[in-house]
């Protein structure tokens, strides 16, 4: 009878998968159980702290459903969603920085005229955003799907709310002939990610905020490019250093600029101040394999 100890016992689990079909899938699990077992080794872990540990992932599951992924905000705040977007998209010179794509995308958004105004009424500075979407080479791609989304001045989503009669601060653009695209909002503001479940739970334990900086996110869409998921953080947000699901980059900050009362680009007479953001944005051709001829 074969029996196992503390030494023994990963080779044999590892083992155990050697005859799963799909490589990819052996791969996965045998490094999967080695790391697992290394870090129960590493840490010593008591009978305890793996009852807590079950309790907690077991919390995880119940706060999920279909509004709501405490999984998906488990891995953002551990870090892992922008590790597996970093893996992902490695972005060649000319290709804009992607980042996490959050829990508020809703699926094919109201599409929007250019210049329209998506703030549907909600209170805040005034903000026009213009876009140029090119390749790497700075040749404009028109006809992209241009999603945008963002929070409100308190720093909720729309569908956070249910004060709304409908979609607000989201978005479809099309861009023009010279991959252009624009339209007014109201500026965004930082909030906390959901931190009333088991994950704030862990933030709060650890000494962790909940915060994300300002922010507007967009996904853009074109045939013969990856679809590009990014946001475009506001200058001087407090939170830019500490970013609850650290999704923040270099290259993805941008000035909003605060313009004077006159005309804005699109010819609209302002009365008032208004913020002001230009942003390019590089999508990455998708490289068809290479066809295999037979002879
Ligand atoms: C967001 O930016 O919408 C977001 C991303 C990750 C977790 C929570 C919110
Ligand atoms: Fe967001």
């Amino acid at each position: 009878m074969r029996q196992f100890d503390e030494h023994t016992i990963t080779e044999a689990v590892i083992e155990r998968l050697a005859k799963t079909q799909n490589a990819r899938l052996r791969t996965v699990m045998s490094a999967l159980v080695g790391h697992l077992h290394d870090f129960v080794r590493e840490v010593q872990l008591t009978e305890a702290e793996w009852r807590t540990a079950i309790d907690f992932l077991t919390r995880v599951g119940q706060k999920s459903d279909d509004k709501r992924q405490e999984f998906i905000l488990l891995s953002d705040t551990l870090g892992v969603s922008i590790l597996v977007d970093a893996i992902n998209h490695r972005q060649p010179k000319g290709v804009t920085e992607t980042t996490v794509l959050g829990p508020f995308y809703v699926e094919n958004p109201p599409e929007q005229p250019l210049g329209a105004d998506i703030s549907g009424g909600l209170q805040g500075e005034k903000l026009f955003i213009e876009g140029k979407v090119h390749s790497p080479s700075g040749k404009p791609v028109a006809g992209a799907a241009v999603d945008v989304w963002h929070s409100d001045n308190e720093g909720y989503y729309d569908v956070q709310r249910n004060d709304l009669s409908g979609p607000a601060l989201r978005a479809r653009f099309r861009t023009d002939q010279n991959g252009r695209f624009w339209f007014w909002t109201i500026m965004p503001r930082s909030y906390p990610v959901p931190h009333d479940g088991p994950v704030g739970e862990m933030l709060r334990v650890t000494e962790r905020h909940p915060f994300r900086p300002a922010h507007v996110h967009f996904r853009i869409e074109a045939p013969e490019f990856e679809t590009l998921v990014t946001h475009v953080f506001v200058a001087g947000d407090p939170y830019l250093e500490s970013d609850a699901v650290f999704a923040v980059k270099e290259s993805l900050i941008a000035e909003f600029p605060q313009m004077p009362p006159g005309v804005a680009p699109d010819g609209t007479e302002m009365k008032q101040p208004w913020r002001c953001l230009n942003y390019r944005f590089g999508l990455k051709p998708i490289v068809e394999a290479a066809e295999h001829v037979s002879c």
